[in-house]
């Protein structure tokens, strides 16, 4: 037995627990485990042994008190389980063995709220809690993911270390993620993918928000390969080469990048292409729904966000879509003649609505910092997610630059940058919309996002019609656009003479 107590902890040896566990070890970090049910230590222990460079580091523990007792305090430890109650169960099981100043951190995908209700049991009971957003799937977890973390600044101290070791690392100039790291060896140099978010629940909302993003950025892409398919009548192999193409301009991306992969790989089973194989029913586990709550809860129109969420459940519906092919006929497809016209419109429509997209991202980051008291730095959490996220992107750098320029900056449309580049791309933009709609292929998401930005830039919407029925018919009243905001008015709509300031 290592005398030496091990520098972390880490609960839960799910495919995210153990590589995140091996990511720690490979910087040098001594590491104990546990895992519930104790088979899968066993597994994973021999796996290490087997194939990993950085084995010596890995303590596997089969009895939770030993696994406690054998991390250096004050203790970080690690949970990677089952977000909810799954989180309850694992944090109720250490605190027995806890000792004050001792730090849990959470990397699950927690709902904020149940983020801040822990941090605020775990820190009247005298320890410290850490809610920690963690993305870029396994890989990301083993070669560099990128971190939210939220918490007290003395607890982030502490885990700073660790987690600036452990994630994804960005060139200090141009933002380009580094090349990954292999198996025990890591990334050396750059810039970590990691700040501190904020107090208690800051983190794992930005990691919603997140996730949320990832949702509007993966249904636009989609949307894109939908019309490429149904309107120019292309094969997989051929769109998947235009969105490798794509991948080397300003789209340039985690989420196009595997795209072209996807697009390319053939069936290695019935021959074809393994997309057309696949099954059009997308699922979900949540996050997408919470960041559209928190949007409508918060009066935010990040309706973008929520169209892609509802774009999931349509396509789950797929007996129904089934049925009702057979009964409701739209129009008669007709390909356009210009094919690399249309692709090259799909391209600006395809990034001017992702400009949208995160405009609604940091619009409601930007409620939820004044719903919550928190205090969120935008141009760091764009930093951070230049690399080692699923929505890592080129584009990042931009949205980093425009909150250097302007750390104010009321939405992000109205950063040079990106209304130039909405500007220069809208009759693309629009053109592709209207070919869609004129040819019956669904593109919910690049309109829902034409229509924020329309919205948006309106003086005058006819909200004031709205208005008008509410007071009509339940005497709601209305502010007048000649006299001053805040005072209301109501008319009695049956007699009509004269509007009365609302008492
Ligand atoms: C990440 C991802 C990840 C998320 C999956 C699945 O940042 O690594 O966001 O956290 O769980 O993408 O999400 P859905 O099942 O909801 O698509």
């Amino acid at each position: 037995m290592n005398a030496k107590k091990a520098d972390i902890g880490l609960v839960g040896l799910a495919v995210m627990g153990q590589n995140l566990a091996l990511n720690i070890a490979d910087h040098g970090y001594d590491i104990a485990v546990f895992n519930r049910n104790p088979d899968r230590t066993r597994e994973f222990l021999a796996h290490c042994e087997q194939a990993e460079p950085s084995k010596d580091r890995v303590r596997g523990h089969y009895d939770l008190a030993e696994f406690v007792q054998s991390i250096e305090r004050p203790r970080k430890i690690v949970l990677l389980v089952k977000a909810g109650d799954g989180t309850d169960a694992a944090i109720n099981s250490l605190l027995p063995h806890l000792d004050p100043g001792d730090i849990i951190i959470d990397g699950g995908n927690a709902h904020w709220l149940d983020t801040i209700r822990r941090e605020k049991e775990l820190s009247a009971a005298g320890f410290a809690f850490i809610g920690s957003g963690v993305s870029g799937g396994e890989t990301g977890a083993r070669f560099g993911p990128s971190l939210m973390p939220g918490g007290s600044e003395a607890a982030w101290a502490s885990l700073k270390p660790v987690w600036d070791a452990i994630a994804a690392k960005v060139d200090p100039v141009t933002g380009i993620p580094l090349p990954g790291a292999t198996p025990g060896q890591p990334v050396t140099g750059g810039v970590p993918c990691t700040a501190h978010i904020g107090t208690d629940g800051a983190g794992h909302y930005v990691k919603m928000v997140h996730n949320g993003i990832e949702y509007i950025d993966m249904q636009l892409i989609c949307e894109a390969y939908g019309l490429m398919q149904n309107l120019l009548g292309m094969t997989a192999p051929e769109i998947g080469a235009v969105f490798k193409q794509w991948n080397q301009g300003d789209l340039s991306s985690y989420l196009i990048e595997i795209t072209g992969d996807i697009l390319e790989q053939p069936d290695p089973v019935a021959g074809g292409f393994l997309v057309d194989k696949i099954l059009d029913t997308a699922g979900q586990k949540g996050t997408g729904l919470w960041t559209s709550v928190s949007a409508l809860e918060q009066g935010i129109p990040a309706n973008a966000i929520a169209e892609a969420v509802f774009a999931r459940s349509l396509s789950a519906l797929k007996a129904e879509r089934v049925a009702a092919s057979a009964v409701l006929n739209g129009p008669t497809v007709t390909p356009p003649d210009d094919r690399a016209g249309v692709i090259e419109s799909i391209r600006q429509a395809l990034y001017c609505s992702k400009i949208c997209a995160y405009a609604q991202g940091f619009q409601l980051m930007a409620a939820a910092e004044i719903t919550y008291g928190w205090t969120l730095d935008f141009g760091t959490i764009a930093q951070i997610w230049r690399g080692g996220c699923i929505i890592r992107a080129r584009f990042l750098q931009k949205i980093t630059d425009a909150y250097g320029e302007n750390a104010t900056l009321r939405n992000l449309m109205l950063a040079p940058y990106f209304s130039q580049a909405l500007q220069s791309g809208q009759t693309d933009w629009r053109d592709v919309i209207a070919l869609a709609v004129r040819n019956g292929v669904p593109v919910p998401a690049f309109s829902s996002a034409l229509a924020y930005f329309d919205g948006y830039r309106s003086a005058r919407l006819p909200a004031n019609l709205l208005q008008a029925q509410r007071d009509y018919f339940g005497a709601h009243t209305y502010e007048r656009t000649d006299q001053p905001r805040g005072q209301f008015f109501h008319l009695d709509w049956s007699s009509a003479t004269r509007d009365q300031i609302a008492s």
